[in-house]
């Protein structure tokens, strides 16, 4: 055993199984061979031969007699997903704030089954243990309430958050750190701190509608990139635009972005990091799905590759610990000043009662283990999601296959609709998102995004086979 506890061909495997997963070993190339593989992990022959049985089970590696290890195809093609996003080339303004609006309200009717809104699980949180902390301060430190925290955020949760932030390769003091209202308010208060009214942020094709919003509410226009359904944003296509044209800001979300899942490989995860650097462009990274991957460990933040101080991370624990808390937190770089003095200027300063209750939770471990428990949960319902789609929607439909997080992203068949796939679905009592409200212009109509944050099971199968009767209706 390893330190950690874990069997040590475990990790070799785990290791191995990300940098293939996330193409940095491309399908079909050689592996070390295992003598090379004892080498470099310092194991022994048979520890070798266990990490690539495990992954030869797993389907990502194949053992090819007196050639060695190679990665499989299998493991980077996969069936029925849907191909690259191709948007307009062109910057525009944004159109679908209203019916964004209308959908969340929606999805929260009683009675209706929610697959639509990127709401974790409650089950799947530590809620008792987080209102225990809270309960403990206000008995012991009434005064919590009683007074003004600072703008940048809670000293104690600022050190939390700097410690907690190495996982993610981000080694940070914590002063560089400003607390939010949620990663919605860092997202705001970093494309403020970088863009004004008028200028072009680019961003992903599809992308979560709560960042069109907050581009169309500043004034700015939206330039969407081609994006893969695995690899994120096609950083070809990024680089064209920024020799080309004016960018104020890129704001991308690297990790199993919201609707398609991707997650940005490694050396991409580098690439981008230069090229902000070389156009000394703001790249605001939003990672509030980094720690929800399947697999561990999880790959660095695009901050982590920073050295310009040009990239401001966004994060929250929404995902991970309590949406209700509204914590969230940002590393914004050179622009930390500005940020700082916005945030003052919004709100004065994130609430005290939340910000220590999750730093006397951080403090007190568990954070790891309630994490790595919600993504296998969300790792099993996508995959049975995934099944139940191509099982009931007409042939044809395709479905993303992430690697973290709790959504996927459906192309549907030509002639379904996904606004009108929408509606028929609530007459049901089953919320879903259209895939119009993913891009500034509406495009994306024969699209929808199906969450599992909040369905498993029966319920799950039950409200995928109704609406893969709807679809097949239309
Ligand atoms: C990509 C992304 N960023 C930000 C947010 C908002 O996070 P918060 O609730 O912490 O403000 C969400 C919520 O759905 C999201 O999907």
């Amino acid at each position: 055993m390893s330190d950690s506890g874990e069997f040590l061909y475990t990790r070799v495997a785990q290791e191995m199984a990300l940098a293939i997963r996330s193409g940095d070993l491309g399908a079909g190339s050689r592996l070390p061979s295992l003598r090379a593989l004892c080498g470099r992990y310092g194991i022994s022959l048979s520890t070798a031969l266990q990490a690539y049985r495990q992954l030869e089970g797993e389907g990502l590696v194949e053992a090819r007699p007196k050639s060695g290890y190679f990665a499989a195809a299998a493991a980077c093609e996969p069936a029925c997903e849907p191909a690259m996003s191709r948007p307009s080339a062109a910057p525009g303004a944004i159109t679908v704030t209203r019916l964004a609006l209308d959908i969340l309200r929606e999805a929260r009717r009683p009675g209706v089954l929610n697959l639509g809104a990127v709401a974790p699980g409650p089950e799947l949180l530590p809620l008792r243990r987080l209102l225990r902390e809270m309960g403990a301060l206000t008995r012991r430190q009434p005064e919590i309430i009683g007074r003004y925290e600072l703008p940048a955020g809670n000293p104690e949760l600022r050190a939390q958050i700097a410690r907690f932030l190495a996982r993610a390769g981000c080694r940070c003091r914590p002063e560089e750190i400003i607390v939010t209202n949620g990663c919605m308010e860092a997202i705001t208060l970093s494309l403020r701190a970088v863009a004004r009214s008028g200028d072009t942020v680019a961003i992903e094709s599809p992308t979560f509608y709560g960042i069109l919003q907050c581009i169309e509410a500043l004034g700015l226009k939206a330039l969407e990139l081609p994006t893969h359904p695995r690899e994120g944003v096609d950083l070809d296509a990024l680089q064209q635009a920024l020799e080309s044209q004016r960018i104020a800001a890129i704001l991308l979300v690297p990790s199993f972005n919201n609707p398609l899942g991707s997650n940005m490989p490694l050396a991409h995860r580098r690439r981008l990091a230069q090229l902000v650097e070389e156009h000394g462009v703001p790249l605001i990274e939003d990672d509030i799905y980094g720690d929800l991957g399947f697999q561990t460990p999880r790959l660095p933040t695009v901050k982590s590759f920073d050295r310009s101080g040009n990239v401001l991370l966004c994060s929250s624990f929404s995902k991970t610990l309590a949406p209700g808390l509204r914590i969230g937190y940002a590393l914004p770089g050179r622009y930390a000043e500005r940020f700082e003095h916005l945030k003052l200027l919004g709100n004065m300063a994130t609430a005290g009662l939340p910000q220590l209750t999750l730093a006397n939770y951080l403090r007190h471990g568990g954070y790891e283990r309630v994490v790595r428990q919600a993504a296998r949960t969300y790792q099993q319902r996508s995959e049975q999601l995934r099944r139940l789609i191509l099982e009931h929607f007409p042939d044809g439909t395709l479905v993303t296959q992430p690697q973290g997080g709790f959504v996927l992203w459906v192309e549907l068949r030509p002639h379904v609709d996904g606004v009108q796939l929408h509606e028929a679905a609530l007459r049901e009592r089953i919320a879903v998102t259209p895939g119009v409200i993913f891009s500034p212009r509406g495009d994306y109509r024969h699209h929808i995004r199906i969450s599992c944050g909040q369905a498993d099971g029966t319920a799950l199968a039950d409200g995928v086979q109704r609406l893969g009767r709807l679809a097949h209706r239309q």
